[in-house]
């Protein structure tokens, strides 16, 4: 395969042709934080928090889906690619619903791990915030969209990887909401309980059913994984 030179953060290294300006810095020790993007989805390029400076580029170019040319110069966290990178974690989290202390994935929210990397508080902007009402008719599945941030990676995971096609985006611009169908519920007729979506959705808008609490005879919760209960005497 074709060797491209380039130079990363002021170091010259060698990637190879077909390579994304992302790839090439993971392989040389580089971090550059991404949302949309997952390692094993096609990259869309969406959330653009995976932004870098090219030099000659008049805009900063997402790292995720940008091959990299010979003799491109890039830099992945000058002070104008962190202020970018901030303002979009920022903007993220104006029209995120915010109720990260009753969220159950919030200590695994890809989002809410960013802002604490990148050093962005409560969101300084008032923005209008998406609300809808938690949908829970599906056996195996949660879905809360205030707490979706259109990344589309259940869209890709569900169409890549487990071969359906069940989500999409619907509606436009900041009415843009995934979809099922026509905007519909998610029951038991449109999805089995593969936990593909789930287990990409970067945010708590996707999360598997919690098992109900089981009791014994006495009316006690059973705990999974506790051994047998107690015999009654
Ligand atoms: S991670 Fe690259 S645009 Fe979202």
């Amino acid at each position: 395969m074709k060797e491209i030179n380039v130079t990363i953060n002021g170091k010259k290294v060698t990637g190879r042709e077909g390579q994304t300006i992302l790839e090439l810095a993971g392989e040389n020790g580089i971090d550059i934080p991404t949302l949309c993007y997952h390692p094993e989805l096609p990259p869309i390029g969406s959330c653009r928090v995976c932004v870098v400076e090219v030099e000659g580029s008049r805009t900063l170019v997402g790292s995720c889906h940008t091959p990299i040319t010979e003799g491109i110069v890039i830099q992945t966290h000058s002070p104008k690619v962190l202020e970018a990178r901030k303002m979009i974690v920022e903007l993220l989290l104006t029209s995120h619903c915010g109720n990260c202390f009753m969220c159950d994935k919030a200590n695994i929210c890809e989002l809410r791990g960013l802002a604490a990397e990148l050093e962005v508080g409560i969101p300084r902007l008032m923005g209008k915030k998406r609300f809808y009402p938690v949908e829970d008719v599906s056996p195996y599945i949660v879905r809360d969209l205030s707490k979706c941030i259109l990344c589309r990676r259940c869209v890709r995971a569900c169409r890549e990887i487990a071969k359906k096609n069940i989500f999409d985006v619907g509606y436009r611009g900041f009415d843009s909401k995934i979809v099922v169908d026509c905007d519909r519920a998610l029951d038991k007729e449109a999805c089995r309980d593969c936990e593909v979506c789930t287990s990409f959705c970067p945010t708590g808008a996707l999360s598997k059913k919690k098992e109900p609490f089981k009791e014994d005879k006495r009316g006690k919760p059973i705990v999974v994984g506790a051994g047998a209960p107690e015999q009654d005497t």
